[in-house]
């Protein structure tokens, strides 16, 4: 890109207008922004982040929140599914709810409950490919990237096989409606999709209780399970089941697409990563963070503005801004970069 289209594009960037280029290929404007505008002050009042080194600053600041309370109450309106459900999830939440459901759910992703899963997710994979293989083609988002998370993320939390059809659509509709900019319709169908989910997820749980509390899945284990003494409440259950199933699903989904997709249009990485065998770990991680299929995350501070700021040339507080509190929204592409350079420079 041009200095002076990267300059004019560091200057006008805001979250809440991304422009169609953008979307398309983001990469150049990261570049634009980390080059112009690294600390970029968006006009609500949050300031963007876009450098490795400023994003590991905040990650590791315990000023900085993942609670979205503030956040959500306008955005969807108090007591709405969608905010009873992005509010009760841990991703958006401090301790102690984030540290109770995480150590419950800690025993579900040690690296040896997940070897179990192995051979689970090899059948998965098998079955979804043989059930293609006599056409010789199938459609790779549709036919395998989506079916695959969803398989083993309900196997986890025991949801009977004929069952799991609507689970798409419902993350699609409630991962949605986060985007930056939530349309009223896109939130009418996020809020009916936290309601049908729970209600399904409601009978699953209530089915689950008559079981004996020493069969321990990850959804038994999420009822069963005690921290302190202190079990979840029927509410932080479902709304950490819908979570899960979200978390990893989309997330899965969208990598598998773009991990294929960056390696047909970058053949010279993609011998990079056969030789390092693409099943190996390290194959795997760099695949995870190069195409990320989440690029921003967002964390409110309460940190008061005459304070000194956790990144030393964190900007002033632009006159115009509406937002009370400052917000930091971290490109999580940063976090990456460094990463992936250093793996391909010792992949060449
Ligand atoms: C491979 C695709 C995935 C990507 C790119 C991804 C990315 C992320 C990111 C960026 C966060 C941090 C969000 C933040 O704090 O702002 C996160 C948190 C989390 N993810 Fe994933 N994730 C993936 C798959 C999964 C899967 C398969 C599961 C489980 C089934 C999962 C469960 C979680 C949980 C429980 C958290 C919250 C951790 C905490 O706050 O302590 N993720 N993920």
């Amino acid at each position: 890109m041009p200095e002076d289209e990267a300059q004019a594009f560091a200057r006008r960037f805001d979250l809440a207008t991304l422009e169609r280029a953008f979307l398309d290929d983001p990469f150049p404007y990261y570049h634009a922004l980390r080059r112009f505008a690294p600390l970029k002050r968006l006009p609500d009042g949050s300031v963007f982040l876009s450098r490795y080194a400023d994003v590991a600053v905040c990650y590791r600041d315990a000023r900085m929140s993942s609670d979205k309370k503030a956040e959500f109450g306008p955005k969807f309106g108090i007591g709405t599914p969608l905010y009873r459900h992005h509010t009760t999830s841990l991703v958006f939440n401090d301790p102690p709810l984030h540290t109770r459901v995480r150590k419950l759910l800690a025993a579900a992703f040690t690296p040896r409950a997940l070897a179990n899963l192995q051979p689970r997710v090899e059948t998965v994979v098998d079955g979804l490919l043989a059930q293609h293989a006599d056409k010789g083609r199938m459609d790779l988002v549709e036919d395998f990237a989506f079916r695959l998370p969803v398989e083993v993320i309900c196997d986890m939390l025991g949801v009977p096989p004929g069952e799991r059809a609507p689970f798409r659509r419902y993350s699609l509709a409630i991962l949605g409606a986060l985007e930056p900019v939530a349309s009223p319709q896109r939130q009418e169908v996020g809020n009916a999709a936290v309601g049908e989910f729970s209600a399904y997820l409601d009978g699953l749980v209530a089915e689950r209780r008559k079981r004996p509390a020493d069969d321990r899945d990850v959804l038994g284990t999420l009822i069963h399970g005690e921290v302190d003494g202190e079990r979840l409440s029927h509410e932080e259950l479902v709304q950490n089941c819908i979570f899960l199933l979200n978390a990893g699903h989309e997330t899965t989904t969208n990598l598998i697409g773009n991990t294929v997709d960056a390696l047909l249009r970058f053949p010279d990485a993609s011998s990079a990563t056969a030789a390092c065998r693409p099943t190996s770990r390290s194959a795997a991680r760099d695949w995870r963070r190069v195409p990320t299929s989440i690029s921003a995350s967002v964390r409110p501070t309460a940190i008061p503005r005459s304070s000194p700021s956790p990144t030393a040339s964190m900007p002033a507080a632009s006159p115009t801004a509406t937002s009370p509190s400052a917000r930091v929204c971290i490109c999580a592409w940063a976090r990456c970069w460094r990463a992936w350079k250093a793996r391909s420079r010792s992949a060449a």
